[in-house]
C-alpha cells in the first residue's frame, strides 16, 4: 500500500506520521479532482499515493503539458479526466467528491466558486483570496452551498503548534499575556519565491503578509483563541533594489556578471551548481541533460535574472503588532536575511513561558523553576500537510466539516488580519479588525 516517496520530484525525505486511527477505517476512497498540479498539487498527490484506499485522485486540470502529463501518469487519470484549465473542469457535471485547489494566488476565487456551485467539497489552498470582498464572497458561497471548504492553514495540523495550544489551553504557563513570533524565510528562499518567483509581486499575487505569512495570522489567532481586534505594522523593500546592485553586476546571471562568484543570490550556484529548488524548471529525467537544460532555464526566465533587477515589490522586511480581545498582544516578524528557516515563537504567560522552533519547545514554570522539552521531528511543514489531509479525507467521508479545525470560518480572520496590516504598513496607522 505505501509507495516510495523517491518518485516525488520535490521532497524525498519523509519521517513517519501518525495519522487518526478513524482514517484507516475508511472502506471507500474519497475521489478528488486537484487543480494546479505545481508543488502543492503534487504533495496532495504523494498522499494520494501513501493512502489509495482513502483517497483517490481521479481529475486534474493543469495548463503546463509536462506536469499534465506527468500527473495523469503517476495517479492513472484517464485522459477525458485531465483538463488544461480549471474552467474546463466544471463544463462537466460533478464527477468527483471534491476539488483540491492548488492553483496560484489569483486563481483561487474562480475555482472555488464553481466548485461550490457543482456541488463538490473544496480543499483550498491559502491565501484564500487577495481581497477581503472577495474572501467574504466564497464564505456567502459556502454557507449556501453547504459543502465542506478546508483551507490549507496546514500549520494547525501540525503536532508542534497543536503541543503549543493545549499548553496554553491548560493553563501550564498560567494567563497568557503575549507571544513574540518570527517566521525566517532565508535569504535564498527569499529570492527564490518573492524576488524571482511567482510571488515576486503583490499586484499579480497577493501581499506577503498573506502569500508566506497567513500561515502565521492564523496560528497567533488561533493559539489565543480569541479575536484580533488592531493591527499595526511596518516594513518593506529595503534591500532587492536596483540602488543595490553591485557594480559589475549584469540583467542575467549568465551575462558575464563580474560579481557572481560571490554573489549569495548567484543564480548559477544555487539552481545548476547546488540544483538546489529546480522543482520550479520541470526537469528532464535524463540526468545527463540536466545541467545545459537548468543553463538555459538561467538564460530565458525570471529565475536567471539578478536579484537587484526584477520587477519585485514585497517587503522584505515586515514587523506587525498585534493586539487581541481582552489585552493579549502579539509581535510578529517576517523576515528575508537569515541563514534559517522555521518558525520561532516565544509564548509569555503569567506563571511561565515556552520557548519554542517547531522541532522543540521548552516550557518554563515560573512557580518551581521546572523545565520541561517536548520534540518531534517531522517535516511536510511539521506534519501538517498530511494531517490536514487525513482530516480533509475524513470530513467529506463523513459529510462533516466539524472534523476540521481550518474550515473556511475560522481561516477567514487571519486574512482579515493580513488586509489590516497591509492598510496599516502602507498608511502608517493603527487599524481595528472587524471579523
Ligand atoms: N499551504 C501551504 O503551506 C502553501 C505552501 C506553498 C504555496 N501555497 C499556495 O498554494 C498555491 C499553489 O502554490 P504552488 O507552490 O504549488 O505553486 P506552483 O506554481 O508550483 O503550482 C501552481 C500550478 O497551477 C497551475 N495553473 C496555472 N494556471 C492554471 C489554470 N488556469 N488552471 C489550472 N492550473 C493552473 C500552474 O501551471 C502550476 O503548475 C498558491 O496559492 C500558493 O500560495 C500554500
Amino acid at each position: 500500500m505505501t509507495k516510495n516517496f523517491k518518485e516525488f520530484p520535490y521532497d524525498d525525505k519523509t519521517t513517519h506520521i501518525l495519522l487518526p486511527e478513524r482514517f484507516e477505517t475508511i472502506e471507500k476512497p474519497v475521489t478528488a479532482i486537484v487543480i494546479g498540479a505545481g508543488r502543492r498539487g503534487y504533495v496532495y498527490g504523494q498522499f494520494a499515493s501513501q493512502y489509495p484506499q482513502q483517497f483517490d485522485i481521479i481529475g486534474v486540470a493543469e495548463p503546463n503539458p509536462i506536469r499534465n502529463q506527468r500527473y495523469a501518469t503517476t495517479h492513472k487519470i484517464p485522459a477525458e479526466n485531465c483538463f488544461l484549465n480549471w474552467e474546463d473542469v466544471f463544463t462537466r457535471p460533478r464527477f468527483a467528491d471534491a476539488v483540491i485547489i492548488a492553483s496560484p494566488d489569483r486563481l483561487h476565487v474562480g475555482p472555488c466558486l464553481a466548485a461550490l456551485k457543482a456541488g463538490y467539497h473544496v480543499l483550498l489552498e491559502k491565501p484564500i483570496a487577495p481581497s477581503e470582498e472577495e474572501c467574504r464572497q466564497i464564505l456567502e458561497a459556502s454557507h449556501a452551498s453547504g459543502k465542506i471548504v478546508a483551507v490549507c492553514h496546514v500549520l494547525r495540523y501540525a503536532p508542534y503548534f497543536r503541543k503549543l495550544r493545549s499548553l496554553i489551553r491548560s493553563g501550564a504557563i498560567g494567563e497568557l499575556i503575549s507571544i513574540q513570533h518570527l517566521e525566517p524565510i532565508e535569504h535564498v528562499h527569499m529570492t527564490h519565491s518573492y524576488v524571482r518567483g511567482n510571488w515576486k509581486n503583490s499586484t499579480t499575487t497577493t501581499p506577503i503578509i498573506l502569500a508566506k505569512a497567513s500561515h502565521d495570522l492564523d496560528i497567533l489567532r488561533w493559539l489565543v483563541g480569541k479575536p484580533c481586534t488592531a493591527v499595526h505594522a511596518f516594513g518593506g523593500l529595503r534591500w532587492f533594489r536596483q540602488e543595490n546592485a553591485p557594480e559589475g553586476s549584469t540583467h542575467r546571471c549568465t551575462d558575464g556578471c563580474k560579481v557572481e562568484e560571490e554573489c549569495p543570490y548567484s543564480a548559477i550556484k544555487i539552481y545548476h551548481k547546488l540544483r538546489e529548488r529546480t522543482y520550479v524548471f520541470d526537469l528532464p529525467e535524463d540526468k545527463d541533460a540536466q545541467g545545459d537544460y537548468i543553463m538555459e532555464q538561467l538564460r530565458t526566465t525570471d529565475y536567471g535574472r539578478c536579484v537587484y533587477r526584477m520587477d519585485n515589490d514585497q517587503p522584505d522586511h515586515y514587523v506587525a503588532n498585534l493586539q487581541f480581545e481582552g489585552g493579549v498582544t502579539a509581535s510578529f516578524s517576517l523576515q528575508a536575511f537569515t541563514s534559517y528557516e522555521g518558525r520561532r515563537t516565544r509564548v509569555m504567560g503569567s506563571h511561565g513561558d515556552i520557548v519554542g522552533d517547531m522541532t522543540e519547545m521548552v516550557i518554563t514554570s515560573f512557580q518551581n523553576g521546572k523545565k520541561e522539552k517536548w520534540a518531534e521531528t517531522t517535516d511536510l511543514h511539521g506534519g501538517g500537510d498530511f494531517r490536514l489531509m487525513a482530516d480533509f479525507v475524513m470530513a467529506v467521508h463523513a459529510n462533516d466539516p466539524n472534523m476540521l479545525t481550518s474550515t473556511l470560518e475560522a481561516s477567514i480572520e487571519s486574512h482579515l488580519m493580513g488586509f489590516a496590516a497591509e492598510k496599516s504598513r502602507k498608511e502608517g496607522i493603527v487599524v481595528p479588525v472587524q471579523c
